[in-house]
This record gives structure tokens, C-alpha cells and sequence, in this order.
């Protein structure tokens, strides 16, 4: 794991870009699972000024509410939308995203997570939730999960204001599965998950702590999420 706590939101957002940049010059047709959020935005910004050719990219969202129409201004489809593919150049046939109008949830996640493994992700990009989570897996999720159908914490529901109770989800085996994960935090209410990250062992009351083993992992925070590390 490599972590790099940098100086504030901006620099955190402009090196997560330089990672994700560089991938893609090097790999053009990569797959890269995107994630949504108010940490990534600074991200996609850069990303969607950048003039890259995202044309053969392939991409994999990591969650998506459930159940939600994707015109719904909530919908995880609807943020990634707005905030980036309408902006580059991605080939849409080339977007997949977990569908939060399937009729059989179940069936969807088996074969978003079949499809995955077809495509497997060179890079996964995740925020943090207060809690613990990735993607929305809650504190108990197994290091096994794969993609599914969950219910959301009381805590997850409050702070994302989030009508839904439930949520489709890539697992933690399936993140665990990309080459390179980065993983951005920002602001003071993710000290804590960023402390179990780096300083604590591997917790199952703190998902992102499983991450810990991964081979190819960067951590890149602003000065307030790292603010609780020992330095
Ligand atoms: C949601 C998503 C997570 C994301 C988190 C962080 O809960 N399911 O994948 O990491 O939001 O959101 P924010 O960046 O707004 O703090």
C-alpha cells in the first residue's frame, strides 16, 4: 500500500487524474471501475478537461442504488453521467453500470460479476464512506462478496440522504480482483476509516481494511482524512 497525504482536495483530486491519465496513455483500451461521490469530482473535472481519448476504455461502476429509475437525479447512473461520460469521448456500448430498474436484482449483480470477469479491471478507483464502506459494502460484508444485492447501513441511508434502503454492489473479492485500486478521502469525517485503513489490522467492522492486502494499492488523502495518522 503507498499513501500520499497531500495539501488539500486539489492536489488529491490533480494526482488521482496523473494515475488515471497515465493508464490510460499506456493501455488505451483499459478497463477502469469508476465510483461516484463528492470526492471524485475534482477528478472527473480533470479528467473531462483533459482532451485524453477515452474511445476504447472500458468501464465498470462500482454500486448503484436499488431500486431507482436511471433518470432519477439520485441514480448513481445519472451522477456518472452528468459528471463525466457526457463529457468525453467513452463509446457508451463500452459503459456498464448495475441496473437499478432490473426486475430480478439477484440476477443482475451474477451478471454484472460474470461480465467482469470477461473484462477484468486493470484499474478500480473507490471513495470511502464514513463508515468504512466501499462501494456499499457495509461493516460485516465478507472479504469474499462478490457483486450483490444489499441493504444499506442506517448510518449510509442519513448521510447519503438516500430514499433507497437497498443497493446493488460490486463485493470486496471483486475490488480485491483489479490490478490497481486507488482510493481517495478527503475531509475530517474520513479520518477514522483512513486510521483503521493504514494503522489498524484487518477489521470486518471496517470493509476498507481488507484492502490493506492488496498488491497494487494507493491511498491518496487530503491533510484533514489523514489528519489522525501518526506521522
Ligand atoms: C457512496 C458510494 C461509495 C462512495 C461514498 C463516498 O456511499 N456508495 O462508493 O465511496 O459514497 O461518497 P462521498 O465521496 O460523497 O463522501
Amino acid at each position: 500500500m503507498k499513501v500520499a497525504i497531500t495539501k488539500d482536495y486539489d492536489e488529491m483530486s490533480a494526482k488521482a487524474a496523473e494515475i488515471l491519465i497515465k493508464q490510460i496513455k499506456n493501455k488505451p483500451n483499459s478497463v477502469v471501475g469508476f465510483a461516484t461521490g463528492k470526492t471524485v469530482l475534482g477528478l472527473y473535472s480533470h479528467l473531462a478537461s483533459s482532451k485524453l481519448d477515452f474511445s476504447k476504455i472500458k468501464t465498470f461502476n462500482l454500486d448503484e442504488y436499488y431500486p431507482i429509475e436511471r433518470k432519477d437525479r439520485n441514480s448513481f447512473c445519472y451522477f456518472m453521467h452528468k459528471n463525466l461520460f457526457n463529457k468525453i469521448n467513452i463509446n457508451p456500448e463500452n459503459i456498464n453500470l448495475l441496473n437499478g430498474e432490473a426486475k430480478n436484482p439477484k440476477k443482475e449483480c451474477e451478471n454484472y460479476e460474470e461480465k467482469i470477469k470477461k473484462n477484468p479491471i486493470d484499474l478500480q478507483l473507490l471513495g470511502l464512506g464514513v463508515n468504512g464502506h466501499i462501494g456499499f459494502n457495509e461493516p460485516l460484508a465478507e472479504k469474499t462478496s462478490k457483486t450483490r444485492f444489499v441493504e444499506l447501513s442506517q448510518k449510509t441511508i442519513k448521510i447519503n440522504k438516500s430514499k433507497s434502503t437497498k443497493a446493488l454492489t460490486m463485493g470486496i473479492a471483486t475490488i480485491m480482483n483489479a490490478k490497481k485500486i486507488i482510493l481517495l478521502a478527503s475531509g475530517k469525517n474520513k479520518a477514522e476509516a483512513i486510521k483503521h485503513l493504514i494503522e489498524g489490522k484487518e477489521d470486518e467492522n471496517w470493509p476498507v481494511s481488507f484492502l490493506r492486502r492488496h498488491k497494487n494499492f494507493v491511498v491518496l488523502t487530503d491533510k484533514e482524512a489523514g489528519s489522525l495518522l501518526h506521522q
